[in-house]
Formats: structure tokens, C-alpha cells, sequence
């Protein structure tokens, strides 16, 4: 809608010029006070609905639940209420799983069921058991959440197999939702960048000063209730913490189309597959017939130690799922699990890349050697991330 009004409010009235808007959420303690007023005023349907997002707002919700979506490297992710919100840092998973990504297909494995080439739909229509000998490259995505890495990975890729992992409802079903458009092709699963999102936000405060920290980052991350007290950030999370852009045409990654099972991609003729959403605890719900094709295994499982959490800021720890933040003891138990069970999913030379924290990656990597991979620890300054690239036989590619 279009910002009306005088724009003279004080911050305690209910005005929805932007002037009184930018008052209402600076005296509410947004840092982002402008972005956020100009995302409410782009997003609402009318000025009724604009009220609704500021009370809420002011009430201490994160943006990105207000809004419905997240920006993640140019798309818009589908994040509800609870769902945990994808951090710009994580950027640096999707920028490793692309570059260990086999670049073009496995070689004598060709024209297997559930692929498409050419033109129409395939005949078989995804069923999972209908992947093997895929020529297409194969992503494991555990702990998805909304999705966010997958729904990267195949815009990057098309060309892509992607199977996605939440064990919570909640989460696959945004995953899905994020996953289907971005297959589908829809210009609605984009985001376009905005001035005050993705690099160069990072939290002042903010992630992974090392410390856990799924908290951190965000569309500028200054983060008021983040101060990182001894370096445990769990948090950088701010009051406004949005992976945020501006797109108003693509309101409808929740759009309601379901997606045909392949499709052709147009830049390459071959095979692409309709992405897979799996609700359960890491490896149990994937299908037999997954096992042994998987190239890259990513996961951003929860890694904030159990303590730590008490430490992050409100928006994490009052809004996000506790299971989407708690690592256990010393936040490494799920990345435990997840190096313990890779082997057995990876195809050979595979690749797994764990986001980890600053403080934690030594650790991570001992995870992964210990579980009889080869483990490099890397990390993008630009969103402040951190993760752990393993690989099967080892052999790094470094
Ligand atoms: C830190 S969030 C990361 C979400 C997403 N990967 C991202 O980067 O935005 C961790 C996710 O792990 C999920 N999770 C926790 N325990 C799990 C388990 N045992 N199996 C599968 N998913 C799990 C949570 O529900 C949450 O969505």
C-alpha cells in the first residue's frame, strides 16, 4: 500500500504515515526502524493490515514472522511462526555445496527412471523409489527448517536433486512451499535485493564472535539485546533482525500450485526433479533408495549449547522453536549424529558441509575426522559465517 499521512507522530500513536511509523518501531526499539516501516507499508494489503504488522512489531515479533518470509540469497523463503528464520550467514553452506557440487552429470548414469529429457512430464512422477542411478547431482539437506539452503542450492542448480530434512511440521511445510516455487520457476520465489539486506549487514553485535549462533545476522543485525556477553553470541539476532527484501510480486511463495514431478530445464535439456520434503529425525524418514547417491549432505543443526540459549537475544529465544536452537550440553550433539550417519548416504567422494560457529569449528571438524572424513574449516566474512567442509576419502578439493 501506499504510505499516507503526515508523518508527524510521536511513536505512541497509531498513525500509519511514515513518519509515525519509523517513530512507532524506533520507540519499540527496531534498529531498522526505516527498513522495517518500508517493508510493512510495501507488504500491507490496506492500512488495516499495516496497524496489524506494526502491533505486532511493537509487541516484540520478529519481522520476518510478520511478513511471512525471509531473504535468503535473493529468494524469499517461507518462514511461519516458531520456524526457525535463515540466517544470512548461512550463505556459506550454499556457497560450498556449489563450488563441491559435481559440475555436470555422474558419468554412465544416464537416462534412469524418475529423470526427465526433453520436453513433457516424466512418466514416473517422483516416486522416491524411482531415483536410482540418477544422473543428476543429489543434495541432503538436514535440520532444513524453511528451507532456505535446498531452495538456494536449486536456483543456483536446476539441475539438482534436493531431499530436505525438518524433523518439525511446521518447518516442511514451509521448506515445501519455498522448495515447490523455487522448482516450479515462479519469478514470485525471488526476492530482489534491498539496501539494507544480505552482505554487508552483519550484526554489529553480532554472530559468531564464537559462539553458537544460530541467532545472528539478518538484514543489518544490529542487535540490542545482543551483546555478547564473554563471546557466547548465540544471538546477533536483533529487533529486526529480517532477511528481508523487497519484492512485493512475490508474496506467494505460498502460492498453491503444485509442482509437476520433473521438469525440463531450459539451460541445460536435462533432468530436473521435483524437490523432496521429508518430516523425521535425520536419516529415519529418507528412502532406501537414496542411500549411497548423495553428493553433498548439508546441515545447520542446531548448535547453541543448552546454556548459551538463556544468552540469545528475545527475538531467537522467545519466537524461534527451542529445537530449532538447542545443540545440547556442548551444541554438537546433532552435528554428532549427522557425521555419524553420513556415510552411509554419501555417494563416494561425497561431501559433507556442517555451519558451525567461530568457537565450535575445531570441534565440528574433530566430529567429522573422527567419523573418517577429511575436514576443512572455512569461513565468508562478508556474512560472518562459518562452516566445516568434510569429504568422503578424504579428499577435500582444497
Ligand atoms: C538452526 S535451525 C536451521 C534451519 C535451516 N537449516 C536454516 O539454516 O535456516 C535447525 C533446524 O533443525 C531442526 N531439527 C532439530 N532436531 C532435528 C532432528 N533430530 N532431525 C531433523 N531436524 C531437526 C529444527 O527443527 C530446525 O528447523
Amino acid at each position: 500500500m501506499d504510505a499516507r499521512g503526515t508523518g508527524t507522530g510521536t511513536g505512541t500513536g497509531t498513525g500509519t504515515g511514515t513518519g509515525t511509523i519509523v517513530a512507532r518501531l524506533r520507540a519499540a526499539g527496531c534498529v531498522f526502524a526505516e527498513e522495517e516501516a518500508q517493508l510493512f507499508v510495501a507488504e500491507a494489503h490496506d492500512a488495516e493490515e499495516l496497524e496489524q504488522f506494526l502491533a505486532r512489531r511493537v509487541a516484540g515479533e520478529p519481522v520476518e514472522y510478520i511478513l511471512g518470509w525471509a531473504q535468503f540469497r535473493g529468494l524469499r523463503v517461507v518462514v511461519a511462526p516458531g520456524v526457525f528464520v535463515p540466517r544470512l550467514r548461512t550463505g556459506i553452506v550454499v556457497r560450498e555445496a556449489l563450488r563441491v557440487l559435481p559440475a555436470v552429470p555422474r558419468e554412465g548414469a544416464a537416462s534412469a527412471p524418475g529423470t526427465f529429457h526433453g520436453s513433457g512430464r516424466s512418466p514416473d512422477a517422483g516416486g522416491v523409489g524411482s531415483f536410482l542411478d540418477s544422473p543428476t547431482p543429489v543434495v541432503l539437506d538436514l535440520c532444513c527448517g524453511a528451507g532456505a539452503i535446498g531452495a538456494a542450492i536449486l536456483a543456483a542448480r536446476p539441475d539438482t536433486e534436493v531431499h530436505a530434512v525438518d524433523i518439525d511440521p511446521a518447518a516442511t511445510k514451509c521448506a515445501r512451499r519455498t522448495l515447490d516455487a523455487v522448482w516450479s520457476g515462479r519469478p514470485s520465489a525471488y526476492a530482489e535485493p534491498t539496501p539494507f539486506a544480505v552482505t554487508g549487514s552483519a550484526a554489529p553485535g553480532g554472530a559468531d564472535l564464537g559462539g553458537a549462533d544460530p541467532g545472528g545476522a539478518g538484514l543489518g543485525g544490529a542487535d540490542p539485546g545482543g551483546a555478547d556477553p564473554g563471546g557466547a553470541d548465540p544471538g546477533g539476532a536483533e529487533s529486526g533482525s529480517a532477511n528481508l527484501g523487497a519484492d512485493p510480486g512475490s508474496a506467494d511463495l505460498a502460492g498453491t500450485g503444485s509442482p509437476d514431478a520433473c521438469r525440463p530445464d531450459a539451460a541445460s535439456s536435462r533432468a530436473v526433479t521435483v524437490p523432496h520434503v521429508h518430516t523425521g529425525d535425520l536419516y529415519a524418514p529418507l528412502p532406501a533408495s537414496l542411500r549411497g547417491r548423495v553428493d553433498v549432505i548439508t546441515a545447520n543443526a542446531p548448535y547453541v549449547p543448552t546454556e548459551d540459549i538463556r544468552l540469545m537475544p528475545p527475538e531467537a529465544r522467545e519466537h524461534e522453536a527451542l529445537a530449532a536452537l538447542d545443540g545440547g550440553s556442548d551444541g554438537l550433539d546433532l552435528q554428532r549424529r549427522v557425521a555419524e550417519g553420513a556415510a552411509e548416504w554419501l555417494a563416494a567422494g561425497g561431501h559433507v558441509i556442517i555451519e558451525t560457529s567461530r568457537r565450535q569449528a575445531v570441534a565440528t571438524a574433530g566430529i567429522l575426522e573422527a567419523a573418517g572424513f577429511a575436514a576443512v574449516i572455512v569461513r565468508d566474512d562478508e556474512v560472518d559465517g562459518t562452516a566445516v567442509v568434510a569429504t568422503a576419502g578424504g579428499v577435500t578439493g582444497r
